[in-house]
C-alpha cells in the first residue's frame, strides 16, 4: 500500500466516533513500534516528523524508514510534517514525499496566520497533500515555536469558521488546555480541558477534523520505571486519559503523541543500563525501549483511540 493522506481517515474517524494517533518519529526503534503495534492492530496511523527530527535523523532516512513499515504492515499510514514553521519547510516535506504538512503559524495575528496558511494550502493541494493549521495558542515548547504560559490562548469559536473558509485547510488544531511536553500540569494543579470550546467549534464547523496537539497523557507506568533507575522526573504530569477519550470520541480526529513515546523509549533504556552496567551492545537496550514504544502505541490504540480494526 502506497502512503495516503489524512483525508479518508478522518472522514471514516469523524462519523464512527474514534480518532487516529499521530505519533511522533524520530529514528527507526520509534518507527517499528508504532508501526508493529499499528500492524497487529490492524489501525491506521499517521507518523509525524518535525523540523527537529529532520534535523536529526535527515528527511531521507526518515522517509525511507517510514517506506520500510509501509511494506511489511498492511495499514493505511500518513506521513505528516509536524509544526512546519514556513512556507518553505513545508514545500521541502510536500516535494519530498510527504502526504501531510501542517502549517503552524498559529503565533501570527489572525489575518497573517491566514495569509501563511493559504499559501501552504494552494501549493499542497496543487500536488494531492493535506494541510493542517492552528488556531490559538498552546503552553510549551515546540521546535521554533516557544509559547509562554501566560501567552497560551484558547481558540476563540468566532474564528474558526472564516479561517477554514479562507484557508482553504483540510484540517484544524485548536488549543483547549493541552500543552506540549511532559509537565503540563503544575503540582496540585487539576487538569482541565476546555471541552465546552470544543463543542462550540465543532458547531461552527460541522463534520471538520480537529486536531488535538499537546495530548500525552505521561504514563505514570514509565514515569515510574525511569524514577526507579536513576532518572529524575518527578512531577510529570500529562492529560488523564479519560479526557483524551473524550475528546476521541468528538470531532477530534487526530490525536498527536511524542512525550509519551519519549517517556516508554527512555524507560526501557534506562531499565537494561542501569539494571546492567556490563551492557554495551545498543540493541540490548534498544529493543527494550523498542518493545515499550509498542505497547505504549497499543495501549493508544485500543484504550484511547478506538481506531483498532479500522484499517
Ligand atoms: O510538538 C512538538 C513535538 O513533540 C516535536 O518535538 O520539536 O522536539 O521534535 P521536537
Ligand atoms: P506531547 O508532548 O503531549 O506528546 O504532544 C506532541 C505534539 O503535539 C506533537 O505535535
Ligand atoms: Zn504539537
Amino acid at each position: 500500500m502506497a502512503l495516503v493522506t489524512t483525508k479518508e481517515m478522518f472522514k471514516k474517524a469523524y462519523e464512527g466516533h474514534y480518532a487516529i494517533g499521530a505519533f511522533n518519529v524520530n529514528n527507526m526503534e520509534i518507527v517499528q513500534g508504532i508501526t508493529e503495534a499499528a500492524g497487529e492492530l490492524k489501525s491506521p496511523i499517521i507518523l509525524q516528523v518535525s523540523a527537529g527530527a529532520r534535523k536529526y535523523a535527515q528527511h531521507q532516512y526518515l522517509v525511507k524508514l517510514v517506506e520500510a513499515a509501509l511494506e511489511l504492515n498492511d495499514i493505511p499510514i500518513a506521513l505528516h510534517l509536524d509544526h512546519g514553521a514556513d512556507f518553505e519547510i513545508c514545500k521541502s516535506c510536500i516535494d519530498g514525499g510527504f502526504t501531510s504538512v501542517m502549517i503552524d503559524a498559529s503565533h501570527f495575528p489572525f489575518e497573517e496566520n491566514i495569509a501563511i496558511t493559504k499559501k501552504v494550502v494552494e501549493y499542497a493541494h496543487d500536488k494531492g497533500v493535506v494541510v493542517e493549521a492552528e488556531l490559538g495558542k498552546l503552553a510549551g515548547v515546540e521546535d521554533d515555536v516557544k509559547v509562554a504560559d501566560a501567552d497560551a490562548q484558547y481558540t476563540h469559536p468566532d474564528e474558526v469558521q472564516e479561517f477554514v473558509e479562507r484557508t482553504g485547510v483540510d484540517s484544524l488544531a485548536i488549543a483547549i488546555g493541552t500543552s506540549h511536553g511532559a509537565f503540563k500540569f503544575k503540582p496540585g494543579q487539576k487538569p482541565q480541558l476546555r471541552f465546552d470550546i470544543l463543542d462550540e467549534i465543532s458547531k461552527r464547523i460541522p463534520e471538520f477534523p480537529i486536531v488535538l496537539h499537546g495530548a500525552s497523557s505521561v504514563s505514570q507506568e514509565y514515569v515510574k520505571i525511569i524514577q526507579a533507575n536513576g532518572g529524575n522526573l518527578a512531577d510529570a504530569i500529562g492529560i488523564p486519559e479519560d479526557m483524551l477519550r473524550q475528546a476521541a470520541r468528538s470531532a477530534v480526529c487526530k490525536i498527536n503523541i511524542d512525550s509519551d513515546l519519549r517517556l516508554a523509549l527512555t524507560a526501557g533504556i534506562r531499565e537494561v543500563m542501569w539494571n546492567k552496567p556490563e551492557v554495551f551492545d545498543p540493541r540490548e537496550y534498544l529493543k527494550v525501549g523498542r518493545q515499550y514504544v509498542k505497547d505504549v502505541v497499543a495501549h493508544k490504540i485500543t484504550e484511547v483511540l478506538g481506531s483498532d480494526g479500522k484499517a
